[in-house]
């Protein structure tokens, strides 16, 4: 294994991987949608979240115009639309109706939900905070929605459809995926236990399975050789 330096730049896509959040917005009958990598969880009461947008970006102005955006979740279904929303800007066309997005009322923001996401976060804007190169646009959460299929107070992640899409950068993204549960065992001493004695018997069995089919399939292919 080698390590290797990377560029400053490269913090950004290292920490990538939350679901990407398309964030629309409505201001004056028009409305726009644009994916968004960089977002935060800020505070849980108030409930707060961050969505980092750079100032040039039409969303920034609606966001700031209107004072409020709405953060829908993708699944993988929505792939090629959300690729498309991040695409070009909103500032002269109707990207969500050339993405061929269908979209329902938000309860308590203008902003249009979109149909076939997997959750629903409306914001009204708390805050704009100017950082680096980019601003974060800080919500006021008011309404969120999820599926049922896909959230019960965490992500579920029990099939490819209902588990959200993530951005890696450039043309990848990926789904969220593989849930594992973290049980922490402590020794004695304090220290970790990395494996517990449960855990060891299942690697153990594990091994002597593979072992078992191993010899079976070199077997059968002596047998074959000798046929
Ligand atoms: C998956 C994905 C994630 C993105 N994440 C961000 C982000 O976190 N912040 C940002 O300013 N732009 C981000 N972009 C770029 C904007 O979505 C893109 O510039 C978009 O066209 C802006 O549209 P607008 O001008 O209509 O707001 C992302 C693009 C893609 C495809």
């Amino acid at each position: 294994m080698v390590r290797r330096l990377c560029d400053e730049t490269d913090a950004r896509r290292l920490l990538n991987p939350g679901p990407v959040a398309i964030v629309t917005t409505m201001w004056r009958g028009m409305a726009n949608a644009a994916p968004v990598a960089w977002t935060a969880p800020l505070s849980m009461a108030p409930p707060l979240v961050g969505v980092v947008i750079h100032p040039h970006r039409h969303t920034a102005d609606m966001i700031r115009f209107s004072q409020a955006f709405a953060i829908n979740i993708p699944g993988p279904s929505l792939l090629k639309q959300t690729a498309f929303l991040g695409s070009q800007t909103g500032l002269n066309t109707n990207k969500l109706e050339a993405a061929g997005l269908e979209l329902f009322s938000g309860q308590q923001i203008e902003a249009p939900l979109i149909e076939g996401c997997l959750a629903w976060i409306e914001c009204g804007l708390q805050d704009v905070i100017a950082i680096g190169d980019h601003t974060m646009f800080v919500g006021r959460v008011v309404r969120v929605q999820a599926l049922d299929e896909a959230y019960a107070q965490h992500w579920l992640l029990r099939s490819r459809q209902y588990s959200p899409l993530t951005y890696i950068g450039g043309t990848r993204y990926a789904v969220v995926g593989d849930p594992l549960e973290a049980v922490i065992e402590v020794d004695a001493q304090g220290g970790l236990v990395l494996e517990s004695a449960e855990e060891r018997e299942k690697r153990e069995e594990e091994e002597a399975r593979e072992r078992e089919l191993r010899k079976i399939e070199g077997d059968e292919g002596l047998a074959e050789m000798q046929d």
